[in-house]
């Protein structure tokens, strides 16, 4: 007997839902580190430009997608590819789609859990005594944190259990139901830091930073990384959207949703920019430019500030709890795969791809000890290929995903018959009068960059 396929209870479960998983390190983390190295202003904009022309192009293929077929990855290219050029082959896409799912999960997990830490030590005031000197918290975070593998492994651990523990439930009563308290709380959190920052005497400077550009230091490669960031954090090229695209109703706007997940997306990894300038401005401490910064330098000025304790620990919290909305979609991807084509259960498949991931991650978790550990810590970095967890990172953004995406473009975009995306993108809609720009995208723009980030991988151009 098959359980009953999931459901958003509507559209703001869904739009949370998806929110939550664009949402995550991806925008906390990675997005300011970068834009820090590419000397912001116009790397922001060609960000910008990046989302726009090829991000919301290609999320929009993936919902339509899952909601044209109702079925995760796999099943969906089987389906829609059936009578098509490349017929059976095409259901390759899903099942690199599940592997990157697998391989992201097992690293973002170990990384999601140092915020579980990271709070604890902030509530206790552990974390207050170990920033004021900058130099203890690197060691401490360097040498102690990482190179403890029980400690690792815990919190990977525990980070798994919460994720695994959210999917369980199901599309209405676990994943939509955790994004619908998560979101809101982010949301308040950042809404509380930006206003914090607007007080501080960085702001101005950060604002600067951000919004005005400069073009002549604009590099080819800073584009190929805007481009690349682009995806990654819109959560694209593994299908995730298309599987929360699946679980939609027909009554609805695919196009609209897309722009909105795209927007908010961008406008908290912006915000997230601006928080972190303003407090790097404040003070007049050494910022380490590197991936690290979050969990050296981010505390040691943050406790300067009257509130200091508490503001480190609000600040975790918001990073964990995108982080989580953003781990659950990574299982449904996986789970949603054995429930649709092994038939599983979704508590068999949740509980068993959630353990198996589990255990890969440790492997994860236990490699970032000991020497060189900082160093291959670059969170879907383009360089990074030490150790298990360079790797999967390495594997995992640099291939899957561009590869992914690319293809999902040219599926959409050339396989399909034109009469059957428009069907689909008007359906819910109404006439789409951008039909003609969203086919150009994806017939000729997107193909194109998401080419140019493959071909730079392959001739082992590096991004920065
Ligand atoms: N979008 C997430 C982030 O920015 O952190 C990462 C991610 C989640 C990528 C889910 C892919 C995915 F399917």
């Amino acid at each position: 007997m098959t359980e009953p396929r999931g459901q958003w209870s509507g559209r703001l479960g869904f739009i949370l839902a998806a929110t939550g998983s664009a949402i995550g390190l991806g925008n906390l983390w990675k997005f300011p580190y970068i834009t820090l190295e590419n000397n912001g202003g116009a790397f922001v904009l060609v960000y910008i430009g990046a989302v726009a022309l090829v991000g919301v192009p290609i999320m929009i293929a993936e919902i339509l997608m899952g909601r044209r077929t109702q079925m995760s990855p796999v099943g969906a290219f089987k389906a829609m590819a059936a009578d098509r050029p490349g017929g059976a082959a095409w259901q390759g896409v899903g099942w690199l789609g599940v592997l990157a799912g697998f391989t992201i999960l097992s690293y973002y997990s170990v990384v999601a859990g140092w915020t579980i830490h990271y709070t604890w030590l902030a509530l206790n005031g552990h974390l207050s005594e170990l920033a004021s000197d900058p130099a203890v918290l690197g060691n401490y975070f360097g040498n102690e944190f990482l190179a403890s593998g029980p400690q690792q492994v815990l919190y990977h651990v525990l980070f798994m259990g919460l994720t695994t523990g959210a999917v369980f439930f199901g599309v209405k009563g676990g994943i939509e139901r955790v994004a619908k308290i998560l979101m809101p709380l982010l949301f308040f959190i950042l809404v509380i830091l930006v206003i914090y920052s607007t007080t501080t005497s960085g702001f101005g400077e950060a604002i600067r930073f951000l919004f005005h550009p400069d073009f002549s230091t604009l590099t080819t490669g800073s584009v190929l990384e805007a481009l690349g960031h682009a995806f990654f954090t819109l959560s694209l090229g593994m299908g995730a959207m298309l599987t929360y695209g699946s679980y939609i109703g027909r009554d609805f706007s695919i196009p609209k949703a897309a722009l909105q997940i795209s927007f908010l997306d961008t406008l908290i990894a912006l915000m997230a920019c601006i928080i972190m300038f303003s407090i790097i401005n404040t003070s007049n401490i050494e910022v380490n430019k590197s991936a690290t910064i979050l969990f050296t330098t981010i505390p040691t000025v943050l406790v300067k500030l009257p509130g200091g304790g508490l503001l480190n620990a609000l600040f975790y919290l918001l990073i964990g709890f995108a982080a989580l909305t953003s781990t659950i979609s990574l299982l449904e991807v996986v789970s949603s795969f054995a429930i649709d084509e092994l038939g599983w259960t979704r508590h068999r498949a949740t509980l068993t791809m959630g353990s198996v991931i589990t255990v890969f991650g440790v492997l994860n978790a236990l490699s970032l000890g000991g020497h060189g550990a900082l160093s291959s810590i670059n969170l879907i970095g383009r360089e990074s290929t030490q150790g298990v967890f360079g790797t999967m990172d390495y594997l995992a953004s640099n291939w899957f995903l561009p590869v992914g995406g690319f293809l999902i473009a040219l599926f959409c975009g050339w396989v399909l018959s034109k009469a059957t995306t428009r069907q689909e993108l008007e359906e819910g809609h109404g006439t789409m009068a951008g039909y003609g720009i969203w086919s150009f995208l994806i017939r000729f723009v997107s193909p194109l960059a998401v080419g140019a980030i493959i071909v730079s991988v392959i001739l082992g151009k590096e991004y920065q």
